[in-house]
This record gives structure tokens, sequence and C-alpha cells, in this order.
């Protein structure tokens, strides 16, 4: 038995590991946790001991003691640049270079070298869906959910370049579970178990003002997914990059869970990664207003990274260019490249990308010990970010891309980027791409849906649809 303040902490015998913890949890300042021991069981003991014990006590202190108790955000900001980017196409020499770009990643896919690596693990708070955010119905007509699109993707790029490409999904303690649940309940799609990998990320515990530890249960810490950033390590460490390796893929198409108009394992911006002998890239969109809430890829004292819209002074968001152009105008839309050996040399040593803060309403327990979702933010959540990596990297491609034809995520529960406008968006897409093909219609509003497994992109359409095709009522061609 061992004494905690006023409270008697009971300890089995034979438990010294146990009491290791409890010791080392005490004298990290983080005593509080064990409030409810005594009205705990057994198997509620072990279980909060066993969350204690995957907690960094010193990191969460030096966490503390950086962004919360000398103000909230001590990251540097220092010289900033844009960051140059490719393009799209317009000139010959673009439209070339484009092609050329093209046949080399179509190369690299009937190689095998590619796989698709999806990251699914945070929460969808924005949302508020209860679930997973890829079991969320999205498409126009067949409602199919935002991980059936992505998997049909998938499935028809192994078919048009007859190969598998195997696919890794990321998830966390909160969705893994129903994630993996929904695949199996679907028959992965008809990707083959033996094509997906799902592992979970790392959660790290959020922490109130004075830096202490959040009970969100008498026997449980609140603890969040330690952001997309996460995903580095747990590539290593779930052994995906050792499956890779051995399945003979060297490049990982990243993509996230929410944007519905995501262009799977764009060939191009393979061949771009690939002819750059580049090690991480990443697409952007021109940012359609200054004021439009997305981070832009740029240079921090010549380091490229993500700088956040709210990082950007009044005057560096208004600047412009001399064609008019805003100089800081390379929205991210978080689709990257990453070198399978790139994701290895991030990973030696321990991963290291900044840690950032945000301050968040946190569920904790009144004195009555029962749990109260709050009205107010009452403490501090803690995440990295994948685009970090990019300063890394010893040489990284920016390829501009068609915002209409690629980019429509689901953040929020309506309004801007909600489901509603990723219908709209999906069914542009589609009606973009009939008239490109020369096909007459006259439909409702959001009546048409075009499967991935039918045709990937407007060529493929064009190619597939007989020249005669007409549309006159809803439609949904697969
Ligand atoms: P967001 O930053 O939009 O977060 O994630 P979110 O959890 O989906 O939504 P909110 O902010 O709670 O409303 C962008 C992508 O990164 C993944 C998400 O699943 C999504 O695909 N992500 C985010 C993770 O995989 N892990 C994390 O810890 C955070």
């Amino acid at each position: 038995m061992m004494a905690w303040g006023t409270t008697q902490l009971i300890v089995t015998a034979g438990d010294t590991e146990q009491q290791k913890v409890i010791d080392h949890v005490r004298e990290a300042g983080q005593g509080h946790v064990f409030k409810y021991w005594e009205e705990l069981n057994e198997s509620s003991r072990a279980s909060l001991l066993n969350q204690l014990q995957q907690v960094d006590l010193t990191l969460m202190a030096a966490l503390h003691e950086k962004f919360i108790k000398s103000g909230h955000d001590s990251q540097k900001k220092g010289d900033l640049k844009p960051a140059d980017f490719i393009n799209l196409p317009t000139t010959e020499q673009q439209q070339a270079a484009y092609h050329q770009a093209k046949k080399v990643g179509e190369e690299a896919l009937r190689a095998g070298r590619v796989a698709a690596f999806l990251v699914a693990g945070g929460q969808g708070t924005r949302l508020g869906f209860n679930g997973p955010k890829g079991k969320f119905p999205v498409s126009p007509v067949k409602n199919k959910t935002l991980f059936q699109l992505h998997a049909e993707k998938i499935l028809a790029l192994s078919r048009k370049y007859d190969v598998a490409i195997p696919w890794y999904i990321m998830t966390s303690e909160t969705n893994h579970e129903e994630s993996v649940e929904f695949f199996e309940s679907n028959s992965y799609f008809g990707l083959g178990a033996g094509n997906m990998m799902f592992f979970r990320q790392e959660m790290i515990p959020a922490l109130s003002p004075h830096g202490k530890l959040i009970l969100d249960a008498k026997d449980h810490i609140f603890r969040n997914p330690n952001g997309h950033g996460g995903s580095l390590s747990a590539l290593k460490n779930s052994g995906a990059l050792d499956d890779m390796k051995g399945r003979g893929v060297d490049i990982i198409f990243y993509f996230q869970v929410d944007n519905v108009l995501v262009k799977m394992c764009d060939p191009v911006f393979l061949g771009y990664h690939i002819q750059e002998d580049a090690e991480m890239s990443a697409k952007v969109v021109v940012k359609t207003e200054p004021a439009e809430k997305v981070g832009v890829l740029g240079c921090v004292d010549s380091r490229l990274g993500v700088i956040e819209y709210s990082d950007l002074s009044e005057t560096q968001m208004q600047a412009r260019n001399a064609d008019g152009s805003l100089k800081f105008q390379a929205g991210n839309i978080a689709i990257h490249i990453l070198n399978v050996d790139f994701v290895e040399k991030e990973n030696e040593g321990g991963l290291r990308l900044p840690w950032h803060v945000a301050h968040k309403k946190i569920p904790c327990l009144d004195e009555t010990g029962s749990v109260v979702e709050q009205d107010q933010t009452n403490g501090y959540k803690f995440e990295t970010f994948v685009f970090d990596a990019l300063g890394d990297a010893k040489r990284t491609v920016i390829l501009e891309v068609d915002r209409a034809e690629e980019f429509s995520p689901v953040k929020n529960k309506e309004g801007v980027d909600s489901p509603e406008t990723a219908r709209r968006d999906l069914g542009n897409q589609f009606r973009r791409w009939l008239e490109a093909a020369g096909v007459a219609w006259s439909v409702g509003k959001d009546a048409i849906e075009i499967s991935p497994l039918f045709a990937l992109d407007a060529e493929d359409l064009k190619e597939k649809l007989p020249s005669d095709f007409q549309i006159s009522t809803g439609v949904y061609l697969a």
C-alpha cells in the first residue's frame, strides 16, 4: 500500500511495476489522476495504469512549459517567402512536360512501385458524424461513402495498370475497430484483404491550463490522436514501411479521408516527383481570395513548409506579384508523395516534427465525478503536422492542380467544405467530363454520378462512352 496525499493507493502485492508507474506519475506532478483510485476495480486500475505507462510525462512537461506557461504559440515566425511551384500547363512546352511526367508516373504504377496511404485517424469533430469520417455517405446518386469512393479509385487504377496497388490506412484508437469492420463487411470493396493494411497512430494527452492531465472518466485520461504528422512514425512502427519494401514499393501517395475529388495516385504528380528525384512533394491550388483560410506553401527562414493563414500578416496576405496574382497563393491541399526511404530517414533517432497546440473544449469530470461536455475552451490539445517534414526533404516538387477537379474536402456540417459542397463539386465534375466527351444531357442538379470503376477522369470517360450516348434522366454510370 502507498499513500498519495490524502488518498490511499492500494497496489496489489507483488505489483512493484504498477507501483513504479504510480510513483513516476506522482513525481511528475500528475498524481490527481488517482483521485478515484479507491472506487476503481482491479481492471479499471490496470487500465488507468496502462494508459499512464504510455504517456511521455517528460514530453508533457516540456509542452506545458513551451506552449502554455510561456504563451501558447512560441513557434518562431521568421522571414517568410512564397514557394515556387509548377503551374497548370498552358503553353505547348508545359503540356509536353506534363505528358512526359504522366508517362513516367504510369511506368512507376505499372511497375508496382506505388502504394496508396490514407490518413484517417482524425476525430472529425467539425463534421460531428457519429463514426469514422470515411463512413460518411457523400456521392450524389448512390450515396457512396468516402471510404468506398477511395477504394473504387484504387481498384480502378489497379485494373488500369494491371498491378495490385497496396493500400495502407492509418486509423486511431477512436475509430480503428469501426473502420476495419466497415471494410471487412464490404469485402474490402474488391481490393483483397491481402492488399490492405490498417494501423493505429499514437495518441497524446491534452493538458489543462495548469499543465495537468485531464480525466474524462474515473479510470480514463483524455487523449487525442497525435496529428497527421504521427503518420510518419506510425508507418515505421506498424511495420508498414517494411511491408512496402517487401512488395517493391518505394513511393507513397499520401491523401486524407475527406477530399472527395482526390486524384488517386496521380501519374502526373508521380512523374514530376520521380523526374525531379524528389523526396517529398506537395500539391497546391491557387488561393481564391487573400483571406481564404488555407495554409500556403512557403519558406520560413529558407526552410520549406506550410505557413498557416493565421501566421500571415494582413500585408503579407494582401501582397500581390507584378502580374496581379497573390504573392502567397500556393494553398496546401494535403496531398503528398513521400519516398519510403525518406520516411525511414525521418524516423532515425525518433521523429522530430514540431508540436502545434490548439485551445479546445475537452470533456472532463465535475466534482461529482460525472463527465461533462464543455461549452468553453478549457484545455490544450497537441498535434504534429505531416507538412512540417517538407523542410527535411532534399528535393521537393510543388505542383499546382485545378481545384474544381481535385479538391473538395468534407470538413464542416454545413456551409463551406461540407457534404453539400462536396456533392455539388462531384456532380459538377461529372458534368464537365460528360461535356468534354460531347454528351448531351438535360438532367437535374445532383442526378449524375460516374463510378470510379467506370471512368477515373474525362479522358477515360471519352474512351468508354459510345459517340451517340445521351442522358435524359438521373444517371449512374458504372
Ligand atoms: P483534419 O485536420 O481536418 O481533422 O484532418 P479531422 O479530425 O478530420 O477533423 P476535425 O478537425 O476534428 O473537425 C485532416 C486529415 O488528417 C487526418 C484526418 O483523419 C483527415 O484525413 N488526421 C488528422 C489523422 O489521421 N490523424 C490526426 O491526428 C489528425
